[in-house]
């Protein structure tokens, strides 16, 4: 698999940053989907910006899985998680390119955030139809993408990839924040 493009690990502490919670509000922009006992998927965790508020809403029944391609990233990620007293809603993956990366996690997610991760995966296909794959009938995927990294014209193609996994537009980008909604309707 191909890592050139990969956010080096110490990346993950600046994107804990709490100023950026002025531009990425965690509990804003997962709560209208994010409920809890509920499975959700935080697919290129980092170091958890977002996993630990999503672990904190789905509660002691529900799960966070967190994957990432740097081990690094998920050992930072369930430190945290312990200080925070979440761990033990959290399972971690990381994904090696083998056929187990997603063993099990067919039809198991009732939501799963991809946020600023898409550019950094070389098989973008590939990547939708995993996603797609463990997502529950009616349930939503947040995508969005870096604008300093990504051009609309490279988001709206990532669109397009994730479309044709069966996934619709539930809510579509606005201005020039580059973020959608998609529903698994069938
Ligand atoms: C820019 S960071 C975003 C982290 C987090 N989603 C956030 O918004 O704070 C991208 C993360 O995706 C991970 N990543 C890159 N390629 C990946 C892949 N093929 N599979 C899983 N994770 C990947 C990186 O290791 C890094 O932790």
């Amino acid at each position: 698999m191909n890592k050139s493009f990969v956010c080096p690990w110490w990346m993950g502490y600046m994107l804990l940053f709490p100023l950026r919670s002025l531009v990425h509000n965690p509990k804003k922009i997962v709560s209208p989907y994010v409920k809890p006992g509920m499975t959700v998927v935080d697919y290129g965790c980092a170091m958890g910006y977002f996993t630990i508020p999503m672990a904190r809403i789905v509660g002691e029944t529900g799960r966070v899985i967190c994957f990432d391609i740097q081990q690094i990233m998920l050992h930072k990620l369930l430190n945290r998680a312990r200080k925070a007293e979440v761990e033990s809603r959290l399972e971690t993956r990381l994904i090696s390119g083998s056929s187990a990366d997603y063993e099990g996690m067919e039809n198991v997610a009732d939501f799963v955030l991809l946020f600023a991760v898409a550019h950094e995966v070389p098989d973008q296909e590939k990547l939708f139809f995993s996603l797609s794959n463990m997502m529950k009938k009616g349930s939503y995927l947040y995508f969005a993408e870096p604008s300093g990294h990504v051009s609309n014209q490279q988001f709206l193609r990532s669109i397009e990839l994730a479309k044709n996994t069966g996934l619709t537009i539930a809510i579509p980008p606005k201005g020039k924040k580059l973020a959608v909604v998609f529903r698994k309707v069938e």
